[in-house]
């Protein structure tokens, strides 16, 4: 089963605020990081075993235009310039799915904005082993 990391749960981080006030999200709340490029926010996973994991990331762009972020795990860029394209309202939430190389134990996903507008309204992480040609029982 997937583990859900919610964006306003340490130890989580948002380089802005955690906010309700667009419906739809999970939780209590999601990250509203500042607009700017690098305001990221962080998730800690932790894998029972290495291997590559499936990564579910909610969000919203109400926006006009995508925004982009590098995906970096543990410190390095797993995906570079990330497109999180608009979603239509601050309260249409949408899953992006990526994969991604997880070491064994903790590890942190950092989504680091590469241009002006910044993130998009962050709901939650959630991270699974994928579901075809997995080796690791999660
Ligand atoms: C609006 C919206 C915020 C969003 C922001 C943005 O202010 O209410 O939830 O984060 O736009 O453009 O990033
Ligand atoms: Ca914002």
């Amino acid at each position: 089963a997937a583990t859900r990391h919610e964006a306003e749960s340490a130890p989580a981080t948002c380089d802005g605020l955690i906010e309700s006030n667009h419906a739809g999200f999970s939780g209590s709340g999601f990250c509203n990081a500042n607009n700017a490029a690098g305001a990221a926010a962080q998730f800690t996973v932790t894998a029972p075993a290495a291997g590559a994991a499936t990564v579910n990331i909610r969000y919203a762009n109400g926006g006009t235009s995508s925004r982009p972020a590098d995906v970096l795990v543990n410190g390095a860029v797993a995906h570079a310039g990330s497109a999180f394209d608009p979603t239509g309202a601050w309260t249409s939430w949408v899953t992006k799915t990526l994969t991604v190389s997880l070491n064994a134990g903790d590890n942190t996903i950092r989504l680091n904005p590469t241009t002006a507008g910044g993130l998009p309204n962050l709901d939650y992480l959630e991270v699974d082993a994928p579901t075809s040609g997995k080796t690791t029982v999660w």
